[in-house]
């Protein structure tokens, strides 16, 4: 698409990084996942946005609309077979194909007990929410991903998960969140692998400390350099934005030739090889 400049005789391109995608997002609801859900539909995607709240999705339902993207809500927990299926159908009802499958649902990031009383069932919980959903989502969406119809030299679709910096790390008190997260690590690594024949990318994002809904109504000086020293000092912490942008980067086609990576956002506070 191009449009004609104001008042000049300039043309020039609107096209966005994901102009005609279909993307969907779990846990689109808040935080990180309306910030990409909203960049998304700037860079020219609809968007389905899918989460256990109702009243967040629509509320970033409606701000997709406003970027005069098509934009659906899917109400569902996302850590049962059932439901995902249920939202695949939804899904596949309202658009022919999904593009982009952005990963992002997740809980207990800030849940601080230390293993020798961590209960049980919010160990079983965090599992569930933060890789089985993720296992799920990509079992039962990749299905018909791998037959989108794109010429033959070209990516087919795109999955992007959102672990976490604790999944390489760990953190005192954060077993279950790390660990949870270090297996959407390697989950991405082995579905990268499988996919990579079918032109389909996975990749995740590691996010340091995101000011969002996670933190519980903590204020942003109360979450600074929690999980470690940040060489960037020009902001206290990461905002959501600072996520959307580089998996905007990694659903684009400059991104092509990216797969199985586990990419940090931190500010710099995790620096690896
Ligand atoms: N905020 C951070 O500092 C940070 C750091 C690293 C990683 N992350 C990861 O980023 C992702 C987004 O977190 P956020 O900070 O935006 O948190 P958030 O709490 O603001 O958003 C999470 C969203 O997921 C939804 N959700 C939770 N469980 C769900 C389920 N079972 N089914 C469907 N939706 C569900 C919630 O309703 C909410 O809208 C998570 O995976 C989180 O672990 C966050």
């Amino acid at each position: 698409m191009y449009a004609r400049e104001k008042g000049k005789r300039r043309w020039f391109s609107m096209v966005g990084l994901i102009s005609g995608k279909n993307m969907l997002v779990t846990g689109a609801g808040s935080g990180i996942g309306r910030a990409i859900a909203v960049r998304g539909a700037r860079e020219g995607a609809n968007v389905i946005v899918v989460d256990i709240n109702s009243q967040g999705a629509r509320e970033t339902a409606e701000l997709v609309k406003k970027e005069n993207q098509k934009a659906i809500t899917i109400i569902r927990d996302v850590s049962t077979a059932e439901n995902v299926k249920e939202i695949v159908k939804i899904t596949y009802e309202n658009f022919d194909r999904l593009d982009i499958l952005v990963n992002n649902a997740g809980i207990g990031g800030t849940n601080l007990s230390p293993v020798i009383k961590l209960d049980e069932k919010d160990w079983d919980r965090i599992f569930q929410v933060n890789i089985r959903a993720v296992f799920l989502m990509c079992k039962y969406f990749l299905r018909h991903m791998i037959k989108n119809e794109t010429p033959r030299d070209q990516i087919r679709g795109k999955v992007i998960n959102i672990a976490s910096q604790r999944g390489k790390t760990g953190g005192a008190g954060l077993s279950a969140y790390s660990a949870s997260k270090a297996a959407v690590i390697s989950f991405t690594q082995s579905l990268a692998k499988e996919m990579g024949r079918k032109r389909i990318t996975v990749n995740c994002i590691c996010p340091g400390t995101i000011y969002t809904g996670i933190w519980g109504g903590a204020t942003i000086d109360q979450i600074k350099g929690f999980g470690g020293e940040v060489p960037l000092k020009y902001k206290k912490v990461g905002l959501p934005e600072d996520v959307a942008g580089v998996v905007m980067f990694l659903a684009s086609k400059d991104a092509d030739w990216m797969t199985g990576q586990a990419v940090n956002i931190t500010g710099g506070m995790i620096m690896t090889r």
